[in-house]
């Protein structure tokens, strides 16, 4: 095949495109629960450790992979390393795109259902809003519904080629959701009695530092970076010659942790300064868990004039947020059908909806195969991916060639301090670690 493959158009677009992969409902939705549940600060401390020690390394691993091979996650491997079991390892990626996609287009059509209630203001007039959501949760053919009209929506946008749909929406949709989580954080640290939330999120208290804590925060780092599972490495394989893994992987990473954090900011002072019991409020977040985003933020609102706005605005672009994650996930998918079957990228687009609406219905009507999918894509997927991708690199890769791809041949002055430390933990540090938590956090 000798078509010539696109690449992204420019610096901003390439870090906003991953960046746009990397926000999404991991962030807003996910960290926070997961936050809750593990106990607060101290999670959050070994999130951010689990992003610096592997988040990082592992994102420009993949962008090494995607670009020193310019193919698809699984033909990366194969363009690589001809003839090798690595092929797996792509494979295993595309599966795990599938899982996630399984169970997180069903959020994605919360957020849909979320976006109409605001926007027709019936939100506004909703008192119980555990009841609000319990309602959803309870109507799988309304979830059903919303999840394949987010769905569809999604494959349009990688029918409509990679430039046009990934760059574009990214560059305007990011800053935007930005800005709003800073005014939303704003009015929520204000208000009376947050306090004890703003303690919560960053008092740690190490008496719930436990085996599992170690490996929910890896799987929330895994997930919310959107590395483990090649998507990283199919952007990799658009960015232009010039691109600067170093800096784009800092950046990226930067940028999702501050959302992750600014939506903490947002849901805990507020859920604890708008509980009307105080004795149970921790209970009340573990218990909340995957509601906290859909029953505290609009109660949030609520305390806020114009509410009606900044709902309908908070639901719209926590929904673009969701899609430009939607649309990597989905990209993985196909660009493998793709290639690999040599499909058009229209059929491929067809089956891969298909597929993806399946497992929907299926997430939908049971929440124990949504957690499974949950569970089995963050907890064990994504870590052995990011374990297999960093040995790859670490190990497998010719040295020189990782040098070359890292410093743009030459042209980048990282000096070889950094290139040994780099090397190091891919070797050692990074699969020792993960597979440590992985064993400490299923036998634990
Ligand atoms: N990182 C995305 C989020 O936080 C989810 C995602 C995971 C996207 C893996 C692509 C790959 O919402």
């Amino acid at each position: 095949m000798t078509e010539k493959r696109v690449t992204f158009a420019s610096k901003i677009g390439i870090v906003a495109a991953a960046a746009g992969s990397a926000v999404g409902l991991g962030n807003i939705w996910r960290f926070p629960s997961q936050t809750a549940d593990s106990g607060g600060a101290i999670f959050i401390l070994v999130y951010i450790g689990c992003i610096l020690f592997f988040g990082i390394p592992l994102m420009m691993s993949e962008f090494i992979i995607g670009r020193g091979s310019r193919a698809n996650s699984a033909g990366a491997f194969h363009k690589l390393a001809p003839g090798t079991p690595w092929k797996w390892v792509g494979r295993l990626g595309v599966l795990t795109g599938f899982v996630i996609m399984g169970f997180y287009m069903v959020v994605c059509g919360w957020t849909l259902d979320y976006m109409f209630q605001a926007l027709t203001g019936s939100l506004h007039t909703v008192t119980d809003f555990s009841a609000n959501f319990n309602n959803l949760l309870s109507s799988p053919l309304r979830q059903t519904g919303l999840m394949i009209l987010f769905t569809l929506m999604t494959a349009f946008f990688i029918l409509s080629g990679v430039k046009k749909g990934i760059e574009q929406s990214s560059k305007i949709m990011m800053p935007m959701l930005f800005l709003l989580l800073i005014i939303l954080a704003l009015r929520s640290v204000f208000l009376e009695g947050s306090s004890a939330g703003l303690a919560f999120l960053f008092r740690p208290d190490a008496t719930h530092l436990n085996p599992t804590l170690f490996l929910d925060a890896m799987g929330q780092a895994f997930f919310s970076l959107s590395i483990g599972m090649g998507c990283m490495i199919t952007y990799g394989s658009y960015f232009n010659n010039d691109t600067n893994f170093t800096q784009t992987a800092v950046q990226v990473s930067i940028l999702d942790s501050l959302v992750a954090i600014l939506a903490g900011i947002i849901i805990f002072p507020s859920a604890f300064a708008l509980t009307s019991n105080p004795d149970t409020i921790t209970d009340e977040l573990v218990a909340g868990g995957p509601g906290l985003l859909f029953i505290t933020l609009p109660e949030l609102f609520n305390q806020m004039p114009l509410s009606v706005i900044w709902g309908s605005l908070f639901f719209c672009l926590l929904a673009l947020a969701a899609l430009t994650s939607t649309i990597s996930l989905m990209e993985v998918v196909t660009l493998y059908i793709h290639e690999e079957y040599r499909f058009t990228r229209k059929k491929s687009t067809l089956l891969v909806t298909a597929g993806v609406i399946l497992l929907g219905i299926g997430s939908s009507f049971s929440p124990w195969l949504f957690n499974l999918m949950d569970v089995a894509s963050a907890k064990v997927m994504l870590p052995l991916g990011g374990l297999f991708i960093s040995l790859f690199v670490g190990w497998y890769l010719d040295k020189r060639m990782v040098a070359a791809q890292i410093t743009n041949d030459g042209t980048i002055k990282l000096g070889v301090g950094f290139l040994r430390v780099y090397i190091f933990l891919l070797r050692y540090i990074a699969p020792l670690a993960i597979l440590a938590i992985f064993i400490y956090g299923l036998v634990g």
